[in-house]
């Protein structure tokens, strides 16, 4: 059984790795030793094994190294300071990463096995020893698209995204929802009374927003009732990161880097809780019915789920309200644009914090023990 350390699996994207491996039994098949950098000495987590030790500190460069396998989900800021010592070290066990720091690095792999599952054999093959995880939208939206990309099917993508608050972090969702309950609050009285002015509660609630008092320490400005169209850092190129993120990664997934399929569009941050969704213009190589199109998506792999476009449908399957939670794919809203019989729309949700983050993680771990 390999000895597998488990760091940052307190924080969100950890809890939901914890909560999928002890759903899928994952534990059973490894000896989990985890991490803490605050709490080393106390009692481990309980996932149903004896045996299992007491807390290690996650800056043990000792303890780390008895490890055949880490996976951590401690951010940007532990790879940054943990991994290269770790391997200067000489340690030579499997690095399995959420954060973007090693994303793009020449030694790396960014794993998304239902569509990347030939270029993760082909690094294991070759010794490639570091594994990461996409960035969310990016492993959503490929997910969504399989069965377009592994046919070599699209000339190029423009999505434009609505991302939830979790992409930002916990303290985003609690913000937003800070937000709703102040909006909700500072009119709850007009809003009972059905005689009153729909103008009046308008009035109220942008003034709510726009006060100095409104809770915007996290996103620096309101969502709540709003929108925020920039998510992560500004580049010189006029892109966001996140931005930047689609066609880099998506390439760098597919293992065409040096034939790259142009993928780039506008990100947003609206206001829901953990599931994004994109809203997909794309440019097929050549003109293939819808029907096609959905048959070669629906089959792609287990968790992508064709959505009829017709309106019923849309509304009650193709929203965070439906996704969340759930390791569902669904795209919809599959047509073909006026622009002409390649280009077609899609629109497509998945949960920020399973398929996006961590569930590509302990799949990884899987195929390590195959
Ligand atoms: N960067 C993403 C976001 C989340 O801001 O929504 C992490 O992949």
């Amino acid at each position: 059984m390999k000895r597998v350390g488990l760091i940052g699996w307190r924080g969100m994207v950890g809890s939901v790795l914890m909560q999928r491996m002890q759903e899928e039994n994952d534990f059973a098949d490894i000896d989990p030793v985890f991490f803490s950098t605050s709490q080393a000495g106390q009692p481990a987590p309980d996932v149903g094994k004896a045996d299992v030790p007491a807390l290690k500190d996650a800056f043990d460069l000792d303890a780390l190294r008895e490890m055949d396998v880490i996976v951590t989900c401690q951010g940007g800021d532990y790879t940054s300071k943990v991994f290269g010592p770790l391997r200067e070290s000489g340690w030579d066990g499997y690095w399995i990463d959420a954060a973007s720091t090693l994303r793009m690095a020449d030694h790396s792999v960014i794993i998304l096995d239902p569509v990347n599952r030939n270029v993760i054999d082909d690094a294991l093959s070759r010794g490639v020893k570091d594994y990461i995880g996409g960035n969310c939208t990016v492993s959503l939206m490929m997910l969504a698209l399989g069965g377009l990309l592994e046919n070599d099917l699209i000339e190029w993508i423009s999505p434009m995204t609505y991302q939830a608050a979790s992409g930002a972090g916990a303290q985003n969702m609690r913000e937003l929802l800070n937000q709703m309950g102040q909006l909700h609050g500072n009119v709850a009285d007009l809003l009972a009374d059905p005689g009153s002015a729909i103008l009046e509660i308008d009035r109220k609630v942008t003034e709510t927003m726009r006060s100095s008092g409104f809770p915007t320490d996290n996103f620096g400005v309101p969502l709540a009732g709003s929108l925020i169209p920039y998510c992560d850092k500004q580049l010189e190129s006029g892109q966001s990161k996140e931005e930047w993120k689609a066609q880099s990664e998506t390439n760098k997934i597919l293992g065409r880097s040096d034939s790259p399929i142009p993928i780039d569009g506008i990100c947003v941050r609206i206001g829901a809780m953990r599931s994004h969704s994109q809203a997909l213009t794309i440019k097929l190589r050549k003109d293939i019915p819808v029907s096609e199109i959905e048959s070669l998506l629906a089959t792609s792999n287990d968790w992508v789920k064709v959505v009829p476009n017709d309106r019923e449908a849309s509304m009650e399957e193709l929203t965070p309200a439906k996704v969340t939670g759930t390791l569902s794919v669904p795209i919809g809203r599959i047509r073909k644009l006026a622009m002409g019989p390649e280009y077609i729309s899609a629109f497509t949700v998945g949960d920020q914090l399973l398929w996006g983050a961590a569930e590509p993680l302990r799949r990884m771990l899987r195929i390590l023990q195959e």
